[in-house]
């Protein structure tokens, strides 16, 4: 059996190797550190995803061969805490794995000498015209990865033309953002345990002329990010200048509330970022409160989909937040059949976890949605190298998915379907 000292000196050795260099992180090879092999190579940057997607560090935004460049390099650039908050699922990180294997399970059928000179990605989704299906999923607290946080992000939305969800727990105001983006981004909405926090944010975002709220309903409590604490813990600053409770207070609970913005004003002392008690009533009396469209997001299941119909949702978002919400071991792409059969066509449908490849958003399509969202692409770009990194993000799932479509002979959107792919 190897002993500990022979394990930290092949990590060691590990770390050093060439092979590994763009990996290499201060602190993955603690030489005080009691840990498994596995998981000190883990801690080099291998967390929920597979081996083959680890990417290379670049120089430069327009360098990028795919976004999993991005990814090593945000890793390189942001502390270990930061890009921890990205990389996190839950658990075992087993979900979060599963929304990329998900997409393997699934298999391209391409139609031959169709004619595919002129490719066209345009589409309409809740009324909206867009160039392309890929929509900016909300995200939180992005001035953490790039001084310029949520603006960086709707500067290069408005460069490419991409709709774009702010999160409730952004950095900057919806306000600032709307007018960066300069034009309506949806507003994405947790629910507090107080209605009149609820009120006042649906406000706002109707007053910087959202037209859309996003509920999201798959955090009834605080998810289990296992890989957050750990990549925290080898997080060498002193954080309690931004994190008032210092490292135990990072992402959860009323820290939330911290810094953001959009809670200026409003006393949070007896406010509870959890809220266990939500039922489907709360999407009535949402709908009743504001004049923006509801679209629910965190559904995985037909008979949920079929609620929020009942509910009067105007959409659905196909999302486990990215494997950070419950750790049920099945990639999205798995869930959306049931949704979509159970939508016939009566709502939008929009997938996100796991896209990184147009391939995926490909199969996404085929198999029913109507766009697809991306989270952790952009905030790769967003850590590298601010809104440079976002909008070459964008253009490599752009560019790939029109590379799919050609070479599968579909030429709108409206010709990706079911007869597209295939199960693996
Ligand atoms: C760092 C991070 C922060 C997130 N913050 C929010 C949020 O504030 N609100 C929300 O509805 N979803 C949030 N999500 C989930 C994303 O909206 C989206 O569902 C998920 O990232 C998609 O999976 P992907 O990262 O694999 O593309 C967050 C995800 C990440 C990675």
């Amino acid at each position: 059996m190897t002993s500990r000292a022979d394990r930290r000196a092949f990590v060691r050795f590990l770390a050093a190797s060439p092979l590994l260099a763009p990996l290499a992180l201060s602190g993955c090879a603690d030489d005080d550190g009691d840990e498994s092999l596995a998981a000190a190579l883990d801690r080099m940057g291998t967390y929920g995803e597979p081996d083959q997607e680890l990417g290379e560090v670049i120089e430069s935004a327009d360098r990028a061969l795919d976004v999993f460049d991005m990814r090593v390099t945000a890793q390189r650039t942001l502390p270990p805490a930061h890009y921890g908050y990205i990389a996190t699922g839950v658990d075992g990180d087993v979900t979060l794995r599963a929304n990329r294997t998900a997409f393997d399970g699934w298999q391209i059928r391409p139609h031959r000498l169709v004619g595919v000179d002129k490719v066209s990605t345009a589409t309409t989704v809740l009324g909206v015209e867009m160039e392309t299906p890929i929509i900016i999923s909300p995200t939180g607290s992005q001035r953490a990865f790039h001084a310029d946080g949520e603006l960086a992000t709707a500067r290069a939305a408005k460069a490419q033309k991409h709709t774009m969800m702010l999160s409730t727990v952004s950095t900057t105001s919806v306000e600032d953002v709307a007018a960066a983006r300069e034009a309506p981004i949806w507003y994405q909405l947790y629910p507090t345990s107080r209605w009149d926090i609820t009120e006042r944010l649906l406000a706002r975002a109707e007053g910087a002329g959202c037209p859309v709220v996003v509920l999201t309903v798959d955090l009834p409590v605080s998810s289990n990010r296992l890989s957050l604490t750990r990549f925290i813990k080898r997080d060498r600053r002193d954080c309690t200048q931004c994190h008032a409770g210092g490292k135990d207070a990072y992402g959860g609970g009323n820290t939330t509330f911290a810094r953001k913005p959009m809670f200026d004003g409003i006393t949070m002392a007896d406010a509870d970022f959890n809220t266990p008690a939500l039922t489907w009533s709360f999407v009535d009396r949402l709908r009743a409160a504001t004049r923006m469209k509801v679209v629910v997001k965190g559904i995985l299941t037909g008979e949920d989909a079929q609620r929020c119909i009942d509910h009067g949702a105007s959409g659905i978002v196909v999302s486990n937040h990215g494997g950070r919400a419950e750790e049920s071991g099945r990639g999205t792409i798995e869930s959306l059949p049931e949704v979509v059969r159970a939508v016939r066509g009566r709502v939008p449908v929009i997938l996100d976890s796991g896209i990184r490849r147009g391939t995926d958003v490909f199969k996404a399509l085929a198999l029913g949605a109507d766009a697809v969202g991306i989270g952790r692409p952009y905030l790769w770009g967003l850590g590298a190298f601010g809104q440079p990194g976002v909008e070459k993000v964008l253009q490599i799932l752009r560019a790939e998915l029109r590379t799919t479509m050609a070479l599968a002979g579909t030429r709108s959107i409206a010709e990706i379907g079911p007869s597209s792919v295939v199960r693996g």
